[in-house]
């Protein structure tokens, strides 16, 4: 069966990525809209960017309020300065929540009306240039077709898709990255093993998503506890952004499972960030995951060096297991209960969470049936 292979216009990355890449910013047009969160502007990050505009004498205004996982009101105040501004191309500066939140604005440019308008429907519009510029080791976002938005009305957070959302240019700088916090990096970089880990052992996976993702996966088991570690190690850092940038276009071209289906419901409800949610469950649905796709998560663990050729595919996955378990503790990855989260308030959303996480669509992903009580059980499990 024919499938396609998407990935971003292009991609700079490296150390000194953003000096090379700034050229071609006369290109897109004369005035960019930079859109960031305000830590990214106590950080001086936006102002590297500002300067690199500047350099190439291009105009710029920036929308500092993404301050937090994007929401459609947020998007409504981004598209308002995109108008108000008169700008011509979007630049996403921050994590997953700034770059997402730049699609958004972006798809919105020319058709006007609402993001909530788009949820269930695939999004085919035509779209201003887009700049991604990630700041953690991540989301991946720089190279999907997926944005991510809080529906405030139903209080659902809306997974959405269009190959438009892909960015013309991805600038991949480790510059960004050395300054994320140590939490920051652990939640981020466990959200790039679920992506790579998901999309090879989805159900639609194929040969080019799984080159991706077994170099990712490589990568983060060396590099993520570095960086976690000691942020100022820069070749963790590199790395690190390298695999991010390969788990996204691993799962852009595959699919995210089971853990992504059932932490945008935890997100939704209970304000917990996604990578942090994601590594909550990174170890139940593995569990459940690991008897659909013995011969895949084997394949897991001997890249990764946790199992050798003498295992057989069923001790292989295990030890896989075994390792993404303990890459969760090494993060110090707190329980729901650790974080604070109500267990009678997170009981009584669990049928709701099940619900909106198979409505989705991910789960069924998984090389494993699965039933909205095996969602609730795992849930449930969270807290045992
Ligand atoms: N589009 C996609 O394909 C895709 C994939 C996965 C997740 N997502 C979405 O991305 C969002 C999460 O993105 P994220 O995990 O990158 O986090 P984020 O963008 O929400 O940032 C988290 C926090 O880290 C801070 N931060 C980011 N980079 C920093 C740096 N270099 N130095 C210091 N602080 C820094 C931010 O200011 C913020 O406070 C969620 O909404 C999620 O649903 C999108
Ligand atoms: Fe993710």
């Amino acid at each position: 069966m024919a499938r396609e292979f998407i990935v971003p216009g292009q991609i700079v990355n490296g150390s000194g990525a953003l000096a090379l890449a700034k050229t071609r910013f006369p290109g897109f047009g004369k005035k960019a809209l930079i859109v960031t969160d305000p830590v990214m502007v106590k950080l001086g990050n936006c102002a590297k960017v500002e300067q690199a505009l500047k350099d190439e004498g291009v105009d710029y205004a920036v929308f500092p309020d993404i301050t937090g996982e994007p929401t459609d009101t947020m998007i409504a105040q981004g598209l308002a300065k995109y108008r108000e501004q008169k700008c011509d191309f979007l630049i996403g500066l921050g994590g997953g929540s700034p770059m997402d939140s730049m699609k958004a604005i972006g798809s919105l440019v020319e058709h006007g009306g609402d993001i909530d308008d788009y949820m269930g429907r695939v999004i085919d519009v035509k779209m201003p240039p887009l700049i991604a510029i990630p700041t953690t080791a991540g989301t991946g976002s720089e190279a999907t077709q997926f944005t991510i938005i809080n529906n405030t009305h139903k209080q659902v957070k809306m997974l959405l898709k269009g190959a438009c959302l892909m960015s013309t240019l991805a600038i991949i700088d480790p510059q960004f990255t050395m300054t994320a916090p140590a939490g920051v990096t652990a939640h981020t970089g466990l959200d790039a093993l679920c992506h790579c880990t998901e999309a090879y052992t989805s159900r639609k996976a194929q040969p080019l998503s799984d080159t991706f993702a077994l170099s990712a996966v490589k990568r983060i088991f060396t590099y993520l506890p570095r960086a976690y570690e000691n942020g100022r190690d820069e070749e963790a850092r590199v790395q690190m952004s390298i695999a991010a940038l390969e788990a996204g276009i691993a799962f852009n071209n595959s699919s995210v499972t089971l853990i992504h289906g059932m932490s945008r419901p935890i997100g939704a409800l209970f304000h917990i960030a996604h990578g942090l949610s994601n590594a909550m469950l990174l170890k139940e649905c593995f569990r459940f995951a690991l008897p659909g796709a013995y011969d895949r998560f084997a394949v897991l663990g001997r890249t990764i060096g946790a199992a050798g050729a003498e295992d057989d595919d069923r001790t292989a996955s295990e030890k896989f297991l075994e390792a993404v378990c303990s890459i969760v503790d090494r993060l110090n990855t707190p329980t729901l209960e650790q974080y604070g989260v109500n267990r009678g308030e997170f009981f009584a959303q669990i049928p709701k969470m099940a619900s909106d996480a198979l409505d989705s669509g991910s789960p069924q992903n998984t090389m494993r049936d699965i039933t909205k009580e095996d969602i609730e059980q795992m849930y449930r499990r969270l807290w045992d």
